[in-house]
């Protein structure tokens, strides 16, 4: 079938949609109070749980009838089928003649899934056992550096997929890593970012890892580059490369003439996503901080998710809640921004690595037939661990003329228990998204003794729908499960708009042009320039500030 959508009749001609909108005029009004007081047990019913995650989605603006309609739109949409194709690895990303199928680095040995008529759950699991045993070396310092020493230090020199991922997580679950190896991240293409990552560093004691799907993004590489004279610069000879740096790529050819030994290079298939690629051998970095039995605990909870949302019916499967609650809101109630709000020090990287992850799939502007959308797609997706946001931007979130939907993600038990401070943290949590909800009017305020003339300005009217989503506590497993629950939410909602979530053809302009900039600024002689006015401005403001001696201080 190579992944052919069956021919979309337009989302908004739809007649599931149209009754949407209908519902939607009798919803707008209608408010969480007043939902709450209607039914004492919506805490308890408007929840769904899989994979270790409880989600309570009782404080969004919806009731039984908005999901009945929002679930036979999914069908309309064929998501059961989308996600069939996806899972029996069908060419779905178009644009690329890809298969899609992350799913297959979780799976388990013995089962078989296929990319044209090859089975590649072999080749995951060789892989996995590649990354293991190189992964120990490291851990126990049988891997030694070109003069003898151990290494002690690790740098994953990568960007977009092939560095928010595995950064993500091995903040997510330091807790688990072994603590005498150190692990850090280049990305930037900005001087700054490689010198204070290798600042008082020896490269006798350092490895890079260099993450590229393609191995042609320039910033990796120019990165890359630099690694590699810093490392001769110290060891002085071309053998040394062999013991300091390892390459995780899908174009091998392109790593081994960038100087790279064949046997350093983990292989990456075309066949994932670089968004989708945190658990394939783009997070080496990630197993060499938790070792192999952590990263496989970490597999399972992915596992458990795909499970759950390929087998689930769509009123109980998480995913599919999450990512219908996102076109809810994005298309009826005009929603731009999405807040994902981790209570949790090791999720400060979440929002950041969610951000790639559903805005670089669907951020997008025309269907799978090439067809301009008559409606939005992604919402803008930022956030930031609480409570630190609390002091920061929850004042809009609660008073601004803004609806931001949020989700609260927090665990039941501590990694870290100090004294109270886990139920502190708790505490905001839950009392965050209570006031979102329910807010507190005019006689409430009065009633609690605050002056007339405050009132107006202390008036939270409530009615801000978020999730909430609880756990035990952050394991290995429950990361995996949390990633893959909004891998398919972000999926669904793809289904829903017609979108080929797989591409990103949109960065590649900024990415050639820039190409062609680059000589403008370095040339010694004075460029004819082609831009527009303003770039041309700034071009050479740029030059003329480079060409006058540095002032200081
Ligand atoms: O620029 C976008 C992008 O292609 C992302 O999709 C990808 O994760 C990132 O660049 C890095 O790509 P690569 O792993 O090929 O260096």
């Amino acid at each position: 079938m190579n992944g052919e959508p069956t021919q979309q009749r337009l989302l908004t001609q739809l007649p599931e949609w149209r009754a949407l909108h209908a519902h939607y005029a009798e919803m707008q009004s209608l408010s969480l109070r007043q939902l709450f007081a209607g039914d004492l047990r919506r805490g308890e019913t408007f929840i769904a749980e899989a994979a270790g995650l409880y989600l309570d989605y009782s404080k969004h603006r919806v009731t039984q009838e908005t999901l009945k309609l929002l679930i036979a739109l999914a069908e309309a949409r064929g998501l059961r089928g989308r996600i069939e194709a996806m899972f029996r690895g069908e060419k779905i990303n178009r644009t690329e003649n890809r298969a899609v199928l992350h799913v297959a680095l979780r799976a388990p040995k013995g089962v078989h899934m296929q990319v044209d008529g090859r089975d590649v759950v072999p080749e995951v699991h060789a892989m996995l056992e590649r990354m293991s045993r190189f992964s120990e070396r490291l851990r126990s310092g049988s891997w030694r550096g070109h003069s003898g020493k151990r290494i002690r230090h690790v740098i994953n020199i990568g960007l977009g997929g092939s560095d928010l991922g595995p950064e993500m997580a091995c903040e997510a679950l330091r807790h688990c890593s072994q603590r005498d190896l150190d692990l850090r991240f280049v990305s930037n293409a900005d001087g700054t970012a490689f010198a204070e990552a290798v600042r008082n560093l020896s490269p006798e004691e350092t490895l890079f890892i260099v993450c590229s799907k393609t191995f042609t993004t320039a910033e990796t590489l120019s990165n890359a580059r630099l690694a590699r004279a810093w490392c001769l610069e110290a060891l002085g000879d071309e053998q040394s490369i062999q013991r300091h740096f390892v390459a995780v790529t899908a174009n091998a050819k392109a790593a081994v003439e960038f100087g790279m030994a064949e046997n350093n290079l983990f292989d990456m298939w075309d066949w994932i996503g670089g968004r989708y690629s945190m658990d394939s051998a783009i997070g080496l970095s990630l197993m060499i901080a938790i070792g192999a039995d952590h990263f496989q605990a970490m597999l399972g909870g992915f596992r458990a998710m795909d499970e759950h949302f390929s087998s689930t019916p769509f009123e109980r499967n998480l995913p599919v809640i999450m990512g219908l609650l996102s076109v809810w809101y994005v298309n009826f109630f005009n929603v731009g921004t999405w807040a994902v709000l981790p209570y949790d020090e090791y999720l400060k990287y979440f929002p950041a690595y969610l951000q790639q992850l559903a805005m670089e799939s669907n951020g997008k502007h025309v269907t799978q037939d090439g067809m301009g959308l008559d409606y939005q797609s992604s919402p803008i997706v930022w956030g930031e661990r609480g409570t630190n946001g609390q002091h920061s931007f929850y004042q809009l979130l609660h008073q601004g003329t803004r609806l931001v939907p949020c989700d609260f993600i927090g665990f039941c038990r501590s990694l870290n228990p100090l004294s109270n401070q886990h139920a502190l943290l708790m505490a905001n949590m839950f009392a965050q998204s209570e006031a979102l909800a329910f807010g507190r009017d005019a006689q409430q305020l009065r009633k609690a003794g605050v002056p007339q003339q405050q009132i107006p300005y202390r008036v939270c009217d409530g009615n801000r729908p978020s999730s909430t989503i609880l756990c035990e506590s952050l394991t290995p497993a429950i990361l995996g499960a949390l990633v893959a629950l909004y891998e398919h939410s972000v999926f669904t909602q793809g289904v829903i708009w017609d979108l080929n979530s797989f591409d990103q053809w949109g960065v590649e302009l900024g990415k050639l042009l820039a190409g062609n900039l680059l000589p403008e600024l370095e040339q010694s002689s004075e460029p004819t320039l082609g831009h527009d006015s303003s770039t041309n401005a700034l071009i050479r403001r740029y030059r003329r500030f480079r060409q006058s001696p540095a002032r200081t201080g």
